[in-house]
């Protein structure tokens, strides 16, 4: 009974998979609510589409599908945009805009999509 709340934190982040990513952001105490996302995409809509939504110019540069990929590989990418370790004007711009908790959301909701057919 020392400390339940760490603990609970604690398991709940190992629960979605994102102890790995925990130091990186000191996002220890971030929970990835995927039903949070859906307010929070609609600017990613337009270039990496959602399932059944397809992206509006697939042809004018290639954009990865994310639906469907896991979610610690969509969060380490948007954090790596973010801190500018991957380089991509367009993501750059928008990983800055996002929150961890953000990120947590939006990975955990694309990783809950089927990966869309073709790309
Ligand atoms: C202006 C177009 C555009 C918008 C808007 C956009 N993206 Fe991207 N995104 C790209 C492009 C282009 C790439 C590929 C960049 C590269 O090669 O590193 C990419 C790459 C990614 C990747 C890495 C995928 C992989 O397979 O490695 C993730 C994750 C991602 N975007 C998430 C998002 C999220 C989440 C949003 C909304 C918050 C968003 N993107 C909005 C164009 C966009």
């Amino acid at each position: 009974m020392k400390k339940p709340l760490a603990v609970a934190v604690r398991t709940a982040v190992l629960a979605t998979a994102l102890a790995s990513l925990a130091g990186a952001a000191g996002a220890a105490d971030i929970v990835a609510n995927p039903k949070a996302a859906p307010n929070k995409i609609e600017q990613c809509i337009g270039c990496h589409g959602i399932p059944g939504y397809k992206a509006a110019f697939p042809e004018v540069f290639q954009v990865p599908m994310i639906g469907g990929q896991s979610a610690r590989y969509i969060e380490a990418a948007l954090q790596a945009y973010k801190k500018g370790d991957r380089k991509n004007l367009s993501m750059r711009g928008i990983a800055a805009s996002l929150s961890d908790q953000d990120i947590a959301d939006i990975a955990a909701y694309y990783a809950q999509q089927a990966p869309a057919d073709g790309k």
